[in-house]
C-alpha cells in the first residue's frame, strides 16, 4: 500500500502539463482510482486495522490532494504568466499620430519665388489652365497662320479652346486687369503634346513674369534675371544668353545655365549638350503691350518665362522629369 501511494504521488509531481495532471488525477483520486480501490475491502477488516486503514487512507488521499493542487497552481501560473507575456501592451507609448505630408519640390520653388518677388513689388497672378485661342496666341502676336504655332504642339479642345501651352496668356489678362505699370508673375500648369522622355513631359510648370514701366532696358531685364537665379541656386551657376525668337518680346534671349546635373560635360537632361534652356525672356513686343490697349510709346517692359519644372530638376539634380508626376512616394518623401 505504501508503494501504491509512493508511486501515485510520484506520477503526480511528474506530469509535464496541465492535461496529463488531470489524467492523472482521475486515475488516483477518482472514483475508480487507486485510493477507492484501497477502502473497497474495508469491510473485511477487524475493528482496529479499519481505524488503522482508515487513518492511513485520510492521510494519504490528504498528501495527494495537497501535490496535485501545487502542481496544478504551476501549471496555471505559468500558463497566465504566457499569456500576459503575449498579450502585453503598453498603454503609455505616444501614439505615432498621422504622418505629415510634404509639399511637391515643385510648389516649394514656386513658393519660394513668389517670396522672392513680392518682396520686389510684384503681384503674383493665376490664370486658366483651359484657354482661348486669342489670349494664348493671337493676344501674344502669334497670329493663326504664323510658323511659332507650330513650336508649341497645342492639345486643342473642343469649341477653339485649348489646354494653355504656356503661362503668357496670363501676360495679356495682368495687362487687361491691372494697366501699367504692372509688376506681375504667373506660376501654372501648362500642356503641350509632347512625346514623354527623360526630359519632356505634356504637363509641366513655368513661371510668367513681366514688367511694365516708363524706360525699362536689357539692363533691368538682366538685373532681375540675375537676382532671381542668384535666389534660386544660392550659387554661381554659368549662364549664357542667346538670341532667341518669340514673337511677343523684341528682343528677344535664351538664357541658359550650365548644366548642374552632369555640370556641363553632357547627359540626357541637356541633351548632351552641357547647357540647359531655363529663361526664355526679352522687351515686350510693341504689338502686346498695343494689342492690350497699353500705348508703347509711353510704356515699355520685359516679360520672362521660366521653365519651373526644369528649374527644380537643376536644383535637386533630378534626372527624370517623369519622377514628378509619378507619385511615387519613394521620390516624393525626400522633399
Ligand atoms: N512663353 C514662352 C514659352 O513657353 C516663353 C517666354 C515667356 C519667352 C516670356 C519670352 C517671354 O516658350
Amino acid at each position: 500500500m505504501h508503494e501504491l501511494l509512493d508511486s501515485a504521488l510520484a506520477r503526480i509531481e511528474s506530469a509535464a502539463s496541465a492535461e496529463e495532471l488531470e489524467a492523472v488525477r482521475v486515475e488516483v483520486l477518482g472514483r475508480k482510482g487507486v485510493l477507492q480501490a484501497l477502502s473497497k475491502d474495508m469491510g473485511k477488516l477487524s475493528p482496529e486495522e479499519r481505524a488503522a486503514r482508515g487513518k492511513l487512507i485520510n492521510t494519504a488521499k490528504q498528501a495527494l490532494e495537497t501535490a496535485y493542487e501545487s502542481c496544478k497552481a504551476v501549471f496555471e501560473n505559468a500558463a497566465l504568466a504566457r499569456r500576459l507575456e503575449s498579450e502585453w501592451l503598453d498603454l503609455t507609448v505616444p501614439s505615432p499620430g498621422p504622418r505629415p505630408g510634404s509639399l511637391h519640390p515643385i510648389t516649394q520653388i514656386q513658393w519660394e519665388i513668389e517670396d522672392l518677388f513680392r518682396s520686389l513689388g510684384f503681384s503674383v497672378l493665376d490664370g486658366p489652365e483651359v484657354e482661348t485661342e486669342y489670349y494664348n496666341f493671337d493676344a501674344l502676336n502669334i497670329p493663326k497662320d504664323h510658323p511659332a504655332r507650330d513650336m508649341q504642339d497645342t492639345f486643342w479642345l473642343e469649341g477653339g479652346h485649348l489646354l494653355r501651352t504656356h503661362t503668357s496668356p496670363v501676360q495679356v489678362r495682368g495687362m487687361e486687369k491691372l494697366g501699367p505699370p504692372l509688376r506681375m508673375i504667373a506660376p501654372g500648369r501648362v500642356f503641350r503634346n509632347e512625346s514623354v522622355d527623360a526630359s519632356h513631359e505634356h504637363t509641366f510648370y513655368q513661371l510668367e513674369g513681366m514688367m511694365i514701366d516708363r524706360n525699362v532696358s536689357v539692363g533691368n531685364l538682366i538685373y532681375f534675371m540675375k537676382t532671381l537665379l542668384t535666389a534660386i541656386f544660392k550659387r554661381e551657376v554659368a549662364v549664357r544668353l542667346r538670341p532667341g525668337f518669340f514673337p511677343f518680346v523684341e528682343p528677344g534671349f535664351e538664357l541658359d545655365i550650365q548644366c548642374l546635373i552632369c555640370g556641363g560635360t553632357g547627359c540626357p537632361v541637356c541633351k548632351q549638350s552641357g547647357w540647359v534652356e531655363l529663361l526664355p525672356c526679352g522687351l515686350i513686343n510693341p504689338h502686346v503691350l498695343r494689342a492690350s490697349g497699353i500705348d508703347p510709346g509711353e510704356w515699355n517692359g520685359f516679360a520672362f518665362g521660366l521653365g519651373l519644372t526644369r528649374l527644380v530638376m537643376m536644383r535637386y539634380a533630378i534626372d527624370d522629369i517623369r519622377w514628378l508626376q509619378s507619385g511615387d512616394l519613394r521620390f516624393l518623401q525626400q522633399f
